[in-house]
């Protein structure tokens, strides 16, 4: 997918987002703003990274560019801002909408502005190769957002698994035992066969 029609598709998820948020309301409305945050820091993340720094340098895209650094710092503070919240107050939802506009005004610099000089700036295989690496960065920042919102879970659950592993392990080892001297009587097949009650427990 080339730079534009990625950063686009994005757009449109962020503006329907926004639209549920509109319809949404009590902790609901919370949830979405929540999903909204992680797309658009997702999205920003992306642009600053790896878009903006080629569009920086050419003449036609420079003053746009460093507009769009700007408006994206507004972004993040409103985001920041908004998340110290509980609930969706009165305030809370005038910085929503705030938020919202800010967005859209964004948005809309950047398709009908950015993006066509950024195309008369810039090769299709640069435009390409951006989309590209765009893709891959966001698929990389996913992983280990999941990583790491995974992590305190599997923090949790660790002790209990390595308690039930071992007790696995041990009925395997028994089994096996008793599997290969299952014809004879030594002292060690009587030792697996405690061993296999007790981990039976
Ligand atoms: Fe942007």
């Amino acid at each position: 997918m080339d730079a534009f029609n990625l950063l686009k598709a994005d757009h449109r998820k962020v503006e329907e987002l926004f639209s549920q948020l509109e319809s949404a309301s009590g902790q609901a409305k919370m949830r979405v703003f929540e999903q909204i945050k992680m797309e658009l820091e997702l999205h920003t993340h992306i642009e600053e990274k790896i878009f903006y720094p080629a569009l920086e340098k050419p003449k036609q895209t420079h003053d746009l560019t460093l507009e769009a650094y700007e408006e994206h710092d507004v972004v993040k503070k409103l985001l920041g801002e908004m998340s110290k919240a509980k609930s969706a107050t009165e305030e809370w939802q005038a910085q929503a909408k705030v938020l919202q506009e800010n967005v859209e005004h964004h948005v809309e610099e950047e398709e009908n502005e950015l993006f066509e000089k950024a195309e008369a700036a810039l090769s299709e295989e640069q435009i390409e190769a951006l989309g590209e690496q765009m893709e891959a960065e966001k698929e990389r920042k996913q992983r280990s957002a999941t990583k790491s919102s995974s992590k305190k879970k599997s923090a949790n659950k660790s002790a209990s698994k390595s308690k039930s592993a071992s007790t696995a392990q041990k009925r395997t080892r028994a089994s096996k035992k008793s599997g290969s001297k299952s014809s004879s009587k030594s002292s060690g097949t009587k030792r697996s066969k405690k061993s296999g009650k007790k981990s039976r427990r």
